[in-house]
């Protein structure tokens, strides 16, 4: 069983500039709820109970999001605003959140093993925040998804979904075997390829689960795109040695990261779920 889940959080967030100069982008709210918050409601769903954040300088808020908050909780008591807090009080009384940094960013395979600390010799999930994975019809979430397949073939597995060709250079492209329907057995990555050099439109996002050596697998591997080590090449090696699953997952993601996709999921969480009463 999947008990764990890292969020990589130490990125700059330059694309919202100067909105994060001070403040995490996984801070960002969705309507009324943060990013980060999401993505961890989405694991809760998959029976994950304990959080790593994997965080930099000028992070705290994360933490403070995930502890008690004494001073505004007496303020409020009695108050109909009380039941605004009802979600993240039960998500810290019924979690455990812990807490490291990565003192230099070098990377998101760097980022993820600067985790290993908090994961220690166990499986666990993977969670960019900044892309927002909803299931509107109220199936499974997407990490609900993709334990269920980990707990079936015992192996990495990568979310992927197909874009357009000429967004494939955004993000890490698989090529794979179909396995069965949505699911690929990973013979191939490449990080941020040319249209030209992609070797499909399956680019992988911001969800992952990782069996516990590609810690060594990440440690023995070196820069690559950008001078930054990739969990992309970290997961092709594994992809070489053992196996890696690419899964075509059941849902809709947001990519928060960038302007375009923070409006879209905003207007999308308001009209389906706020003002549904769903959130
Ligand atoms: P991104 O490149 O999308 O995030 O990294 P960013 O750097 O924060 O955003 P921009 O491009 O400057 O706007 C993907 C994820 O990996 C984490 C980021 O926090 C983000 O969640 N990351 C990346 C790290 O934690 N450490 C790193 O060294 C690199």
């Amino acid at each position: 069983m999947i008990k764990k889940c890292l969020f990589p959080v130490a990125g700059y967030g330059t694309r919202f500039l100067p909105a994060t100069k001070a403040m995490p982008k996984e801070m960002l709210p969705i309507v009324n709820k943060p990013l980060v918050q999401y993505g961890v409601e989405e694991a809760v769903e998959a029976g994950i109970d304990n959080f790593g954040f994997v965080t930099g300088r000028g992070k705290r808020s994360i933490a403070d999001h995930f502890d008690y908050s004494y001073e505004l909780e007496h303020q409020i008591k009695g108050s109909g605003k009380e039941e605004l807090l009802t979600t993240i009080r039960s998500l810290i009384n019924n979690n455990k959140f812990t807490f490291t940094r990565q003192n230099e960013m070098l990377g998101l395979g760097h980022a993820i093993l600067s985790g290993q600390t908090l994961i220690g010799d166990n499986p666990f999930a993977v969670v960019l925040a900044d892309d927002l994975c909803l299931v509107d019809d109220g199936g499974p979430s997407v990490l609900a998804q993709m334990t269920k397949l980990y707990n079936q073939f015992r192996c990495s597995i990568v979310a992927i979904q197909e874009v357009p060709e000429d967004e494939v250079h955004k993000y890490g492209v698989i090529a794979g075997e179909p396995m069965k329907d949505g699911l690929f057995r990973v013979t191939d990555m490449v990080e941020k390829p040319k249209k030209e050099d992609a070797p499909s439109r399956y680019a992988i996002i911001g969800r992952y689960i990782l069996t516990p050596d590609i810690f060594d697998i990440i440690r023995k591997t070196k820069p690559g795109k950008n001078g930054e080590v990739q969990i992309t090449d970290a997961l092709l090696q594994q992809a070489k040695d053992g196996c890696v699953l690419a899964y075509k997952f059941k849902g809709r993601r947001f990519d928060c990261g960038s302007i375009e996709g923070f409006v879209e999921a905003t207007n999308h969480v308001y009209e389906n779920y706020y003002k549904q009463g769903r959130n």
